[in-house]
Formats: C-alpha cells, structure tokens, sequence
C-alpha cells in the first residue's frame, strides 16, 4: 500500500490515438498505444487520486477505479478536456492527438477516383495548450513532447509556448523506448528546473511522474 499523497486530488489524464474521419469508414490517425497515459492513471489511482481518464481507440484495458471517457477526434477530446479539466487539480495531455483533420468529412464512402487524390486537412485545436489557457479553474498542466532531435530546446519550446507547468521531455529516436513500448525516458522541464528520469518501465516512469507532479499541488 502506497502512501496517499493525492487523496482529495482529482487529476484529468488524455492517452491514446485520435481518429480523424475522412467519411463513414476511414480515418487519419496513428500509432499511439495508449500505455505512457494508462500507466499514469494507473500510479495517480495507486497513490489516492480520483482519475478521469480521455482515451482514444486503444486495445488496452483502463485501470480499475479510473473514470473512463472513450474519444475519437480532437475536437471530441478538446470538448471532454475542457470540461474535466475545470474540476481538476492536475491535467496530463499525454494522447497523440493528430495535427490535422480532413476540412470536410464526407457523409458517403469515397469512390475511388483517378490516380491522385488530393485532401485537404485543417489543422486542429491544441488541447492542452486550450486547458492551459483556461482562465478559471486553470488545473496544473502537464504536456508530453515526443522528439527526435534538439529535445531540451523543442520542449523548453513547447513548455514556454503552450503555456504548461510541465513537460515531459522523450527522444522517441531511442530504440525500445517511447511510442508502443513498455519502456520510457524522460526528461522533465518545469520553468527554472529540470530533472532526468533514466529509462525503466512506464509503470516506474509513470510513479515518478505523477510523485514530481504531486509536489506542486
Ligand atoms: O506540439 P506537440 O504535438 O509536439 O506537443 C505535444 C503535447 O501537446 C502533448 O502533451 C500532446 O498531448 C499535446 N497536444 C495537444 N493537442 C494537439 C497537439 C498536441 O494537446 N493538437
């Protein structure tokens, strides 16, 4: 039994893919499997929080006592966010929620064309960035920022930019770590510090996440 350092807290966590129509049976998404957000809900419920986890379509199993609020799109995950994130403590946006949508979402199955197709995609909102810029009952607001390349700088960046509390920082470039594994590294900024998580499970990783994030509430 762990001890319950966020009895009383209630922490609103984002996970998964979205999916973004292009008509009745197809869509744009990608390859998020869900397990960084899951194991999160998963130590925040261990640690005493009352959990709201936002999924997209993933084909693992919500950890028991975590409310869960199934999604598709963006703009289903920006409309469920804002709400839970207005009686939250915490927000984690940990979802790969895609960068663009199709502008119209056709209301018949596409027939096959020519040999080009050309869509036109609208970018989406940013749902953390929008939690983040609520103006009443602004919760802590933690992001994710999965790079490749210049990770300190791009996620300083995105700290700065999105207006978060937090971020945790991965190089998704390492092989075995991040995206579909049961590994993970992070890095995590605040404004004025910083502090290197080494690779271990996400169940690990994802207890001392939500410890640092437990301080600052
Ligand atoms: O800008 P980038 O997608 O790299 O930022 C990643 C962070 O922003 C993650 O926390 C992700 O959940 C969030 N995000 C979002 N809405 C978007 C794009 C990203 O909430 N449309």
């Amino acid at each position: 039994e762990q001890p319950q350092i966020l009895t009383g807290k209630t922490l609103t966590i984002t996970a998964g893919p979205t999916r973004e129509p292009l008509d009745p049976v197809r869509f744009i998404s990608n390859h998020s499997s869900g397990k960084m957000g899951y194991a999160l809900a998963q130590a925040a419920l261990e640690l005493g929080a009352k959990v709201n986890l936002i999924s997209g379509p993933v084909t693992i199993k919500a950890p028991a006592g975590a409310n869960l609020i199934n999604i598709e799109s963006a703009e289903q995950l920006l409309n469920e966010s804002l709400t839970y994130a207005a009686h939250s403590d915490a927000f984690i946006g940990c979802a790969a929620v895609a960068d663009y949508r199709a502008a119209n979402v056709a209301t018949q199955k596409m027939k096959k064309q020519g040999d080009e197709l050309t869509l036109t995609l609208v970018k989406n909102p940013d749902v953390v960035a929008a939690v983040a810029s609520l103006e009443q009952s602004r919760p802590y607001t933690v992001g994710f920022a999965a790079e490749t390349q210049n990770v300190e700088s791009y996620a300083k960046g995105k700290l700065k930019n999105k207006n978060l509390d937090m971020i945790c920082a991965n190089d998704v470039s390492k092989s075995g770590l991040g995206f579909n594994s049961d590994h993970n590294a992070l890095t995590l900024y605040w404004h004025n510090q910083s502090l290197e998580l080494p690779a271990t499970s996400k169940t690990e990783i994802a207890h001392q996440v939500i410890e640092q994030l437990a301080k600052h509430l």
